[in-house]
């Protein structure tokens, strides 16, 4: 991919001057939860720069309109495709259509997802945050493997969140059966989880050209905050120290773009980034930014792995 500097970017940089001088032509990216907020955004900023998009999404009269937006303003060739990750069956399907009619993908966004909601379980009986945000693309992931490897040099973008700082996986009691359900920590759980699954990716494809990284994008006002209350908005505002510093959502798919193409990070991952740089490790207890250590260490990483192979029931031997 073309060159591009980071000189200079940073919380408010946006999708398009992170992309500015790259050429995406040629390139197939996959775009999950890509019906608004900001999967619709990186859909459209990588579509803009010469990329064949497709949009995955539960709502597809939504989807549908994204999509046309998106034809409209940049040419590219759209497809708008169902998939309910929380659903295996809906993820297993989804894979099956998509590897019948591309061989190879160059960029696989994993970015849907449900926050602080209250307790339920996905179709498949797993809590629904783990088993959306993270078993989903778990099983989506693996089952794409293949195109992604044919594409190589390829990556995989997983959005985390800063709020994995509020749990590592809880791997004895990872569907809150010993202690009560906690909406926020069951969020941070799964996305701890992402970040864990990018570090085992890593590890696994990153030696054949295929390389994972998770993102925080910012704190950006979109649909995802539909279960918040208003003493959720006030932990999130004390979280980050008493203040809320939104970003747009073009600035809040940013890194997400920076993540699938920055050429500084070509031949590494299993990588945290936020603000579009790699993070670095922060256990402290005031920290408001970095990664927590547990959300990248290779032991929780494999172990993350194993157990969600046996929870889905399918070995992924990558
Ligand atoms: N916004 C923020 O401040 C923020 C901060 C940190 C991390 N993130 C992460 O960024 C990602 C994108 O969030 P967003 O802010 O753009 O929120 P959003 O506007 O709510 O978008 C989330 C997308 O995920 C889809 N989705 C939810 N559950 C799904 C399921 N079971 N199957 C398929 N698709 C599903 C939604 O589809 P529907 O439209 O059908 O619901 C929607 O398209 C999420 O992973 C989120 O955790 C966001």
């Amino acid at each position: 991919m073309a060159s591009a500097t980071t000189d200079g970017f940073g919380h408010d940089t946006t999708t398009d001057e992170v992309l500015e001088g790259i050429d995406l032509s040629g390139k197939l990216a996959l775009v999950t939860g890509a019906s608004g907020g900001l999967g619709a955004e990186t859909a459209r900023a990588l579509a803009a720069r010469g990329a064949q998009v497709v949009l995955t999404a539960r709502d597809l009269a939504k989807a549908g309109a994204a999509a046309q937006a998106i034809r409209d303003e940049t040419g590219a060739q759209v497809e708008v495709e169902e998939l309910e990750l929380d659903s295996l069956a809906s993820v297993r399907a989804f894979a099956q259509r998509f590897l019948s009619r591309h061989d190879a993908l160059h960029l696989l966004v994993n970015n849907a997802g449900v926050m602080a909601c209250p307790e339920s379980k996905t179709q498949d009986g797993f809590e629904l945050q783990f088993g959306t945000n993270h078993l989903g693309h778990f099983v989506l992931t693996n089952l794409l493997a293949p195109a992604l490897l044919r594409a190589a040099p390829a990556r995989i973008v997983s959005l985390s969140s800063r709020g994995h700082q509020q749990s590592p996986v809880r791997f004895d009691d990872l569907a809150f059966e010993k202690e009560p359900y906690d909406k926020w920590v069951a969020y941070g759980q799964s996305k701890t989880a992402n970040v864990l699954f990018a570090v085992e990716l890593e590890r696994r494809l990153g030696g054949r050209g295929v390389h994972a990284y998770a993102v925080h994008p910012g704190v950006i006002p979109t649909d995802l905050s539909r279960h918040m209350a208003k003493e959720d908005f006030e932990h999130v505002r004390q979280r980050g120290g008493g203040k809320l510093q939104l970003k747009t959502v073009a600035s809040g798919a940013a890194t997400s773009v920076y993540a699938a193409t920055a050429p500084e990070l070509e031949g590494r991952g299993g990588l945290y980034l936020e603000d579009c740089h790699v993070a670095e490790i922060d256990d402290g207890s005031e920290a408001r930014s970095g990664v927590r250590a547990y959300a990248v260490d290779p032991d929780a990483a494999k172990r993350l792995w194993t157990l969600s192979e046996e929870l889905v029931g399918q070995v992924f031997d990558l």
